[in-house]
């Protein structure tokens, strides 16, 4: 039987990721009372992190333990990885050894290449590009707080990442409108947005964008590898801020997402990230039923 991976949202189809996100839900209703469903007993996830993480490590960990499996942890330097064998070598081997494997790395290359050479399913943990597993506890979160996604209006604010490039898919594969609003020199990657534009529009003016909003998210200013650049980009970005003033340009039953962690004074404010449009704390907990539910379709 082919392998499925899940490398971007595109990995699968609409009515897939619409199967993955409803099985989220019913096992999100059953947490703590489903243990028994054990659908994943004796199988093991291999975690393989070349960057930091509290929620995606977390969340795989506890799911594989919740649904009867196991997980393993591979830090950013404790393995081989870090000292240089390559992507290719460590595939073919660690895939001989576990059920699936998540990657969270740099260059979405690596991830591709990676996959290329395992022998079981690839979950994109993040790589510089995408951040698809964190869309399912997006589209999980904005579905259980306000029905049907498709046909709102969704404002991407800020910079056009790894995050931004997954919502532009998502636009595409859930049928919303989504407005990307960044500063100059920082718009998403230009064949993501040829891929998508039948449902992304870009507006520079913030303010602009988020009329009429149904959703805003943000993220980070500098995400991981972009260190250096955090100093500089404070300064660009400042327009950018998500704050009262924004969120009041937007509908008045409007959420707040963001993908944590946040910096509070940066990409938003301490009030609208603790107010009372925000579900960025229950859209953190999603991460971890989407993700079972996805690994339990990966292992089908
Ligand atoms: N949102 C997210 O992926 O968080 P972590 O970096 O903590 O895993
Ligand atoms: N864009 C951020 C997301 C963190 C979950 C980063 O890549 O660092």
């Amino acid at each position: 039987m082919e392998i499925r991976h899940f490398l971007t949202l595109d990995s699968l189809t609409r009515e897939e990721l619409e199967s993955v996100i409803n099985r989220a839900a019913y096992l999100k209703q059953h947490f703590r009372k489903n243990y028994a469903e054990d659908t994943l007993k004796n199988r093991v996830l291999g975690m393989i992190f070349e960057k930091s993480s509290t929620r995606t490590r977390v969340s795989f960990e506890a799911g594989m333990a919740q649904l009867g499996g196991h997980a393993i942890y591979l830090a950013p330097s404790g393995s081989q990885i870090g000292r240089g064998e390559p992507m290719e070598d460590t595939a073919r081997v660690i895939s001989r050894m576990v059920d699936c494997i998540m990657l969270r790395t740099f260059e979405h290359e690596r991830i591709e290449k990676f996959a290329e050479y395992s022998q079981v399913p690839v979950i994109n943990g993040l790589s510089d590009s995408y951040h698809p597993c964190q869309l399912l506890a997006d589209i999980l979160t904005y579905t259980e707080t306000r029905g049907s996604i498709t046909g709102k209006k969704v404002i991407w604010v800020g910079d056009g990442n790894n995050m931004c490039h997954s919502y532009m898919n998502a636009a595409r594969l859930f049928d919303f409108e989504l407005v990307v609003t960044c500063p100059e020199g920082y718009d998403p990657d230009e064949s993501i947005t040829a891929r998508n534009k039948n449902y992304v529009t870009m507006e520079r003016d913030p303010m602009v964008a988020v009329k009429n909003a149904d959703v805003i998210v943000t993220d980070v200013w500098a995400s991981m590898g972009q260190e250096d650049e955090q100093i500089q980009r404070l300064d660009t970005f400042r327009a950018y801020q998500v704050n009262n003033e924004l969120m009041l340009q937007a509908k008045n039953d409007a959420i707040f997402m963001h993908c944590l962690p946040a910096h509070r004074g940066e990409e938003v404010t301490t009030e609208v990230l603790e107010g009372p449009q925000s579900v960025v704390w229950e859209e953190a907990g999603n991460r971890l039923h989407s993700q079972k539910a996805l690994i339990e379709f990966l292992m089908r």
